[in-house]
């Protein structure tokens, strides 16, 4: 079948078989398919969807594209961790240490921050000395030592992924469940995970909205993973406020260490134990989630999931002096209280606002070729549904460069939302997918 006639098929609804798809994918990485003819099939995918076979075919082909991360050398099942992306996501700093901790190893590639949401690997640098450029042998052997590593991605992974994301982006087929979900799983599957949890964030500061759309994009996720035999399991969880208190790099680091102190943001310290137990079981060493979470909890307490993350900064190269003396992190010039102007109730905090606003402070890029700037941030003073008085600080901003200050405070005050009336703050979990 040649490639307008696999477009045509498609089109008209009817299912495309294992050969068509590697065909499509096989012929449009090598650039035999052009993208005009990419564009349509992917207009026809929008239209037509794909069913759980197609969307596993797919993406296992986008998979084989490029090169795949062989962890065979590393003992034991790995299970890798992925969200859709959010704002003050401290997450993986918390749950891979406190994984690590529980004896699961954590072979982990992650990427960089982009647009209103930050990512690991900036955060982890900006521990002073920190290195996310490990030698592959290196980074096994920091698993196999310590059960932890975490690097940025240096091979070509998926690159079917990188020309057809790009493409989608300018011919309106970004938002396709099968299309998204099978470019998120097959980033994760090259990148050698075994089993993966992820956590499908949704609410207004997220990629997914609607929590309708993040629960559809959850199960197919699922599927696919039931399909490639990666065991997979989704928690849909809210991003409709920022997750903790902290908003950018080096102030994340210090609540990823709160946390594991015990310490931490409520929000954040109950979201790394879902995710976290929900890894031991598929690691195969927990029976249930109860007994995982047990383990996970005496590992907050009794000290060994914040040794761990000093035995994982120190193995990357880090300071690890900074566990015990945050202040060694990279502080601002200075900092700057945004205060209520009245009584009342926060009734929202627009995470996409929040996030915006750290990047403006310089915590975030625009473009993948800005600078970010790791000392500065913001650190929240309130949650959805706390009391706060007028003169109180709602947040205070990190600050080295003071011309964005002003707007920021105009625009931070405007998206912390301060009501008459008492508000019941939104549902974390809302959802688990298996
Ligand atoms: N994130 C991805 O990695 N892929 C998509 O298609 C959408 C969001
Ligand atoms: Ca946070």
């Amino acid at each position: 079948m040649n490639t307008v006639e696999i477009i045509r098929k498609k089109r008209d609804g009817q299912e495309l078989t294992t050969a068509e798809i590697k065909k499509l994918i096989r012929g449009y990485t090598d650039g035999s398919i052009p993208d005009y003819q990419m564009s349509a099939w992917a207009m026809a995918v929008y239209y037509q969807g794909m069913s759980d076979r197609e969307t596993a075919d797919l993406t296992m082909a986008i998979v084989e594209s490029g090169e795949q991360v062989d962890l065979s050398q590393i003992a034991g099942i790995k299970v890798d961790k992925h969200s859709t992306g959010g704002v003050g996501d401290t997450t993986t700093l918390v749950l891979g240490p406190l994984v690590a901790a529980a004896g699961v190893p954590v072979a982990k590639l992650s990427g960089r921050g982009l647009g209103h949401t930050g990512g690991t690997i900036d955060k982890l640098e900006s521990i002073p000395g920190f290195s996310t450029e490990l030698a592959s042998a290196e980074f096994v052997k920091r698993v196999n030592d310590d059960k932890i590593a975490v690097i940025g991605q240096t091979a070509d992974l998926t690159p079917a992924d990188k020309k057809l994301y790009a493409l989608r982006d300018v011919t309106a087929t970004v938002d396709s469940i099968p299309l998204i979900a099978s470019s998120i799983m097959s980033k994760k599957i090259a990148s050698g995970a075994d089993a993966i949890v992820l956590d499908v964030k949704t609410g207004e500061g997220a990629f997914m909205k609607e929590e309708a759309d993040a629960i559809r994009l959850a199960q197919a996720m699922v599927a696919i993973g039931k399909h490639v035999g990666r065991t997979t399991v989704a928690v849909v969880s809210d991003m409709s406020q920022p997750l903790g208190y902290a908003v950018g790099n080096a102030v994340e680091v210090k609540e990823a260490i709160d946390t594991l102190k015990g310490e931490g943001p409520a929000d954040l310290t109950e979201l790394s134990l879902m995710l976290g137990s929900h890894m031991l079981v598929l690691s195969g060493k927990y029976g249930n989630a109860a007994e995982a979470r047990k383990a996970l909890e005496q590992a907050i307490r009794d000290g060994s999931a914040l040794a761990k993350f000093r035995a994982f900064v120190v193995g990357q190269h880090g300071d690890g002096t900074v566990i015990d003396q945050p202040d060694r992190l990279l502080q601002p010039r200075t900092k700057r209280k945004v205060l209520a102007e009245r009584d009342g109730v926060i009734n929202k905090i627009h995470a996409e606002e929040v996030g915006l606003c750290a990047m403006k402070l310089g915590a975030g890029r625009a473009t993948k070729e800005d600078q970010i700037d790791y000392a500065v941030g913001i650190l929240l003073h309130k949650k959805v549904g706390e009391p706060v008085k007028k003169g109180e600080p709602l947040a205070t901003l990190y600050v080295n460069n003071e011309e964005p200050v002003q707007e920021v405070e105009a625009r931070l005050r405007s998206a912390m939302e301060i009501g008459t009336e008492p508000v019941t703050p939104p549902a974390l979990i809302r959802s688990i997918v298996t």
